[in-house]
C-alpha cells in the first residue's frame, strides 16, 4: 500500500535532502563539543553552529548571529521568554487562536493578567481590535503567526506597528510559518521570534530556538542555568548572548541537520515552497467543495492561509475517519483538538475537533487527488456500516 504523509503541521516528513547525511557527518566524523575544546574538531563544530546562527539571521532578516539562541523546540523557547520576562501584575495579550505552547506557560504563571483578542470564525484577527485590550500594565503580546488548526495567517506587520506605538514587546510563534512564508524580524518589529526546527524548516526533531533583541534579552531571566564552556571561573550564569540561555551541551547533531535544511530552503526559495503549497491547498479545497459530508474550518481559498486544512465530518466520528484513512489507504492525518482548544472554540469546532490534513511541498496535485478520492471512499464505507 502507498503511504501518504499529510501531517506536516505536526512534524515535516520527509526532511530536506542531506539532513541525515549532515547529522551522520557530525556523529561519525566530528563528535566534539563546542566552546569546550581548543582542538580543531571542536572549532570546526563551533563554526557550523555559528554558520547556522547566521543562516537563521538570513532567513528571518536579523543582524545579530549571537542573539540567535538554540533550544530543543519552540515550546522551550516560548517558556523561556514567557516565564523569564513576565512578573506579578503584568498584563499580556494573545489571540484566541493560540497553541498550548503559549497558553499553558501563561496559565501556569500566578499573578499575571491575560486577555485574548477574539478572532473571527475563520480564525482571522483584526489587528485594530488589539488596542481595545491595551492597559498601562500591558508588557507583552505573544501571538501565533499562522494557525496550526486551520492555517489562517495573522498580519504580523500590522500587529507589530501597534506594539511599537504602545511600547509593548512582541513575540511571534512561527511554528507554522518558518520555512513556509517569509518571516521578517525587522518588518514585524519583533522583540523575539520563536521557531522550531522540525516542521516547515524541514530539520530534525529536538532543535529549535529564538532570535531576540539585546534590550529584551536583558529583561529575561534564564529558565535553566549551568555550564556554557565560557566564564568557567564564575558560578553565576553569564549575562551575554547566546550563553545566557544556552546552559548545557547543545543538540549539535540537530544543529548540523538544521544547517542542511536551511541551505535547502534557501536554494529552493520560500516563494517557490509557498507556491507549491498553495497549488496543493487549492486542489484539496476544490475537491472538498464537491463533497457533501465534509465541513471545512478556515478560509476557503489560498489567500491568507497555509496548507493546513481542517475538516469535520458531522455525521461521523472523526477518529474513525482518520483511522480508516490510515488503515485502508495509508493516509496519515491528525485528529482532535491539535493542542489548541481556544482555536477550536473560535472556529466553532470545539469540543469535537477536526481531521487535519497538512501536505508538504514534496507532494504533487496527484497525491492530493488520491487523498481526496480516499476521503470519499472512507465516507462511503463508514456511512454504509
Ligand atoms: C503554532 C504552534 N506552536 C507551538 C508548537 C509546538 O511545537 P514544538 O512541539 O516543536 O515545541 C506547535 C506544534 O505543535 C505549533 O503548531
Amino acid at each position: 500500500m502507498n503511504k501518504l504523509y499529510l501531517d506536516n503541521a505536526a512534524t515535516s516528513y520527509p526532511k530536506a535532502p542531506k539532513v541525515s547525511e549532515k547529522m551522520c557527518e557530525y556523529i561519525n566524523k566530528v563528535g566534539s563539543n563546542v566552546s569546550r575544546g581548543i582542538y580543531s574538531s571542536s572549532k570546526n563544530a563551533g563554526q557550523v553552529v555559528y554558520k547556522t546562527r547566521e543562516m537563521l539571521c538570513d532567513l528571518f532578516n536579523f543582524d545579530e548571529p549571537l542573539n540567535v539562541v538554540f533550544t530543543k523546540n519552540i515550546t522551550e523557547s516560548l517558556n523561556t521568554i514567557i516565564k523569564g520576562y513576565l512578573k506579578d501584575g503584568d498584563h499580556v495579550i494573545v489571540s484566541s487562536m493560540e497553541h498550548n505552547a503559549v497558553m499553558r506557560p501563561l496559565m501556569g504563571l500566578k499573578g499575571i493578567e491575560i486577555d485574548r483578542v477574539p478572532c473571527d470564525s475563520l480564525g482571522k484577527l483584526n489587528p485594530n481590535d488589539i488596542e481595545k485590550y491595551i492597559k498601562p500594565n500591558t508588557k507583552l503580546l505573544v501571538m501565533i503567526h499562522a494557525s496550526n488548526v486551520c492555517g489562517t495567517i495573522i498580519d504580523a506587520e500590522a500587529v507589530g506597528k501597534i506594539c511599537k506605538k504602545h511600547n509593548i514587546k512582541f513575540v511571534l510563534d512561527t511554528a507554522q510559518t518558518s520555512g513556509i512564508l517569509p518571516v521578517d524580524f525587522k518588518k514585524y518589529n519583533l522583540s523575539a521570534l520563536c521557531f522550531t526546527g522540525h516542521k516547515g524548516l524541514l530539520g530534525p526533531q529536538g532543535i529549535g530556538g529564538f532570535l531576540i533583541n539585546s534590550e529584551f534579552a536583558k529583561e529575561i531571566k534564564p529558565l535553566i542555568e549551568g555550564g556554557t564552556g565560557s566564564l568557567s571561573e564564575s558560578e553565576l550564569q553569564p549575562g551575554y548572548l547566546p550563553d545566557k540561555f544556552e546552559a548545557g551541551t547543545l543538540n549539535i547533531p540537530g544543529i548540523y541537520g538544521l544547517n542542511a535544511s536551511l541551505k535547502y530552503i534557501k536554494d529552493k526559495g520560500i516563494e517557490n515552497i509557498k507556491a507549491i503549497e498553495d497549488d496543493l491547498t487549492k486542489r484539496f479545497l476544490d475537491n472538498i467543495n464537491n463533497m457533501d459530508d465534509a465541513v471545512l474550518y478556515g478560509i476557503n481559498g489560498t489567500e491568507g492561509r497555509t496548507a493546513v486544512i481542517s475538516l469535520d465530518f458531522p455525521k461521523l466520528d472523526n477518529s474513525e475517519v482518520a483511522f480508516v484513512l490510515d488503515r485502508d489507504f495509508g493516509i496519515m492525518t491528525r485528529v482532535g483538538l491539535h493542542c489548541a482548544p481556544s482555536a477550536h472554540k473560535t472556529l466553532g469546532s470545539y469540543p469535537k475537533g477536526t481531521v487535519r490534513f497538512s501536505p508538504g511541498h514534496f507532494l504533487t496535485v496527484k497525491d492530493i487527488d488520491y487523498a481526496c478520492q480516499c476521503i470519499y471512499k472512507t465516507l462511503k464505507l463508514l456511512k454504509s456500516e
